[in-house]
This record gives structure tokens, C-alpha cells and sequence, in this order.
């Protein structure tokens, strides 16, 4: 990365403005849990995640469209953090394990995060999605392509801010702060907006004790109440991920 890049935090998908996004780069994230299961998907071999925006418009999806076995792509989501009946899978990372995803199409609805994917991606130049899983994976990607403007789109949990996602968020500025050699992200190559400047200074502090910072958080709390706490632990495993989901033609596929 040599030009500067301007990198902007926006901090809950309901600040989000989807036209603002044209001629930017711009990743979505969403840790507890959407971003980390397509990461997952991907990472497993699944050929594709389609995101939607309602549970009618997947199941429309699912009906009109074939994967690449020629089968009827799989209904993945949650409604209020549980599958969704009828849907093949929920949004736990680990059930999007090779045996189930591989080869297969996604359609992917969820509360937060797939909608907040659904918005960006007609605005976006490129759109892709991370966690903490695959954040080293997509912070060398932008690194890579060196993208003029970026913004990174905290999904956050039902109209509420999520310290995970802006975690994150703090996470892929580090890193492409270090990708250029700097110590400090807001030195030469990247131009920080407040909120992302925050992310930076909060994941600076938090980096070492993610567990203690995330688990008491509103998101991972309600999960933890329906008895899927491993969703947190899966959702907090640093850089395990050697994916970089992109958006293909209103598709997230794993970059090759
Ligand atoms: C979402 O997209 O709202 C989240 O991933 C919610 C969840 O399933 O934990």
C-alpha cells in the first residue's frame, strides 16, 4: 500500500448510507455472528453466500436459483439469534462445517448483518465481509489492492453499537497500519475518521483480553442466553481463517 487511504468507521448499520459507499471500497462486519459463519462457509468450500434482507426474500431465492451441484442452495439465518424454522441451518459458525457447505450455495438471512450486506452491495466498488476470524486475511487483501477510500461498516445488534464489531474494525486498521510498516495508523498512509481513529485506540487497548471485552457484551450475553456461548468462543478465534469473502455479481465468494 503506498497512496494514503482514508478509512471510515460507521458504528451500527442503521447509520449506515448506502450511496455514500459509491466509489469506496467497504467492508461489513458483523463478529456476533453473520460475518464469522460466511467467513466460515467460505473458508469450508462452500461455492457461494447469497446475503438477503428478509426470510420472504430467501426463501425466493432458494426456490429460483441452483448451485453449482445443481441442488437448491441452502437456508441459512436466525430470527432472534435461533434457526429459522423450516431454514437448513442457523448462523452458528461451526454448523457451516465442510460435510454441509461444500460445493453448496448459501442464502444467508440474518438480523443484522446480512441486511447491513444487502444494503452496501449495489453502492460498494468492492465489497467484502469480515470478523475477527478472517481479519489478517482482508486486511492483506486491502493492503494489496490499495483502495483509495475505505469504509468499514460495523453491523452492531439491533440498532444498538456492538464492541465487538468496532473491535474489529480496530483490528483491520492495525493491520493495514502495519501491512505499510507504520506503528502508528494514523501516521502517512492512512487518514483516520473519529470513529475510526476510536476503533484503533479501542483495539489497541483490548487486543490482549478480547474474551473479557467481548463476552460481557450485549450481543454475546444474548447468545449466551439461548445456550450458544461456543458461537463467542468460535467468533473470538483471532486470524484462524485464511479467507477473503468478496462480493461476485450480488454473491460472496472466497477470493482466489
Ligand atoms: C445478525 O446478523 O444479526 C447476527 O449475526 C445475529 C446473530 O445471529 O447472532
Amino acid at each position: 500500500m503506498s497512496a494514503r487511504m482514508e478509512v471510515e468507521v460507521v458504528t451500527r448499520r442503521e447509520e449506515l448510507r448506502p450511496e455514500a459507499l459509491r466509489g469506496r471500497a467497504a467492508v461489513v462486519i458483523d463478529t456476533l455472528r453473520a460475518t464469522t459463519s460466511i467467513a466460515t462457509a467460505l473458508a469450508a468450500g462452500a461455492a457461494w453466500v447469497l446475503p438477503v434482507d428478509s426470510e420472504e426474500a430467501a426463501r425466493a431465492a432458494a426456490a429460483r436459483l441452483r448451485d453449482p451441484l445443481g441442488e437448491a442452495p441452502l437456508l441459512a439465518g436466525e430470527r432472534d439469534r435461533v434457526r429459522i424454522p423450516g431454514f437448513d441451518l442457523g448462523n452458528s459458525p461451526a454448523e457451516f462445517a465442510p460435510g454441509r457447505v461444500r460445493g453448496r450455495g448459501i442464502v444467508l438471512c440474518t438480523t443484522n448483518g446480512s441486511r447491513a450486506l444487502h444494503a452496501a452491495a449495489p453502492c460498494a466498488e468492492r465489497l467484502y465481509c469480515a470478523a475477527l476470524v478472517n481479519a489478517g486475511a482482508v486486511a492483506a487483501e486491502l493492503g494489496r489492492t490499495g483502495a483509495e477510500r475505505l469504509t468499514l461498516v460495523c453491523s452492531g445488534s439491533g440498532g444498538h453499537f456492538s464492541v465487538e464489531d468496532f473491535l474489529t474494525a480496530g483490528c483491520l486498521i492495525e493491520r493495514l497500519g502495519a501491512a505499510d510498516g507504520l506503528e502508528d495508523p494514523r501516521g502517512e498512509a492512512l487518514r483516520l475518521d473519529d470513529a475510526a481513529l476510536a476503533a484503533w485506540l479501542a483495539w489497541r487497548s483490548g487486543r490482549e483480553r478480547l474474551r473479557s471485552i467481548v463476552e460481557p457484551g450485549r450481543a454475546a450475553r444474548a447468545l449466551a442466553r439461548v445456550g450458544l456461548e461456543a458461537d463467542v468462543e468460535e467468533a473470538l478465534r483471532l486470524d484462524a481463517l485464511d479467507v477473503v469473502p468478496v462480493l461476485r455479481d450480488g454473491r460472496l465468494v472466497a477470493l482466489r
